[in-house]
């Protein structure tokens, strides 16, 4: 992606001071990495595609407060300070909430989902997650009915995200849906990934995870879910709206500008099984595609 954040990225570990050049040696791992959650089975799971590696899941990141580098969030997200972790509700409900991370894990049981994952930068994995629909989540929210679109707000502090001072992107990263798409069920509120909780790079501790969408439509380490009455600012979108769209679904009819999305690169497999044909909203247009009935999808790209 890089777009207006292309050319500050740091270069090598040439470039990096000397502790951090420690981390990428040593890189730091958080404290509740590694902690197993107790889950059930989910009737939506992908069924017969291997699954990425979890090495390949969590070292090949895009998480820009942590470095453009796909190899930097592993190294750089230590320090998010993911207890104690808030959820505030606000925006268009009956009355504003605040959720401890703790009770939001709580709310409902765990799935094991597994899910094709798939970048805008034309690269695939298949990612075993842990939560539960968005939708049991929203129903606790009492949203109102002018509430038409839901915004969701990462973390953002500059002295922890050191990096995000390299781009030119309006802090926090945000993301959105429209409300039926928010509340599809397959819209997965997300606390793990491969049996334990999310390891920071991937991010903790609560994430979305939208399959039938680009993955930037899935944004990390939440802190606030805003229900509003009109489409909200999203970061791809506002770096290069040419580039980006709000809809995002994942299509191989229309093309990024600058590369083809026909095809895509497993990550992880050998060279002659990586690349693939990508598929209408990834694989879930029996699931998603009734929502986008009579929309011009080149348009509303
Ligand atoms: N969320 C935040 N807060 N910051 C980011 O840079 N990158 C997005 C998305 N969510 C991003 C983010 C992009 S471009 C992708 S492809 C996915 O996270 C990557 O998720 P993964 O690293 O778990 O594979």
């Amino acid at each position: 992606m890089r777009g207006a954040a292309s050319g500050l990225a740091v270069a090598g570990a040439a470039a990096l001071g000397i502790d951090r050049l420690a981390d990428v040696v040593s890189p730091r791992v958080n404290a509740l990495a590694a902690t197993k959650l107790e889950t059930v089975k989910s009737s939506l799971t992908t069924t017969g595609e291997q699954l990425t590696a979890y090495k390949d899941v969590t070292s090949y990141n895009n998480f820009y407060e942590f470095g453009v580098e796909k190899n930097q969030p592993s190294q750089n997200a230590g320090g998010l300070p993911i207890r104690p972790w808030t959820l505030r509700v606000e925006g268009k409900v009956k009355s504003p909430k605040t959720f401890d991370i703790d009770t939001l894990m709580k709310l409902k049981p765990l799935e094991d989902r597994v899910y094709r994952h798939r970048c805008v930068e034309a690269w695939s994995m298949v990612i075993p997650w842990i939560g539960y629909s968005l939708s049991e989540f929203i129903k606790q929210c009492d949203p109102l009915p002018s509430a038409k679109y839901v915004q969701f707000l990462s973390y953002y502090d500059r002295k922890v995200e050191k990096w995000t001072s390299e781009s030119t992107i309006d802090w926090p990263y945000s993301e959105g849906l429209r409300m039926d798409e928010a509340m599809n069920p397959l819209t997965l509120l997300t606390f793990g990934l491969y049996g334990e909780v999310l390891p920071n790079q991937n991010g903790a501790p609560i994430r979305v995870v939208v399959p039938w969408k680009y993955g930037f439509k899935s944004a990390k380490s939440i802190v606030a879910v805003r229900f509003v009455d009109k489409q909200p600012r999203t970061t791809w979108n506002d770096q290069n709206s040419g580039e980006y769209g709000f809809y995002s679904n994942v299509n191989p009819n229309v093309d990024h500008p600058r590369w083809s999305q026909k095809t895509e690169r497993r990550v992880g497999v050998p060279f002659y099984e990586q690349r693939r044909t990508t598929l209408m909203f990834n694989g879930y247009g029996e699931q998603v595609a009734s929502m986008y009935n009579g929309m011009d999808l080149k348009r509303n790209y």
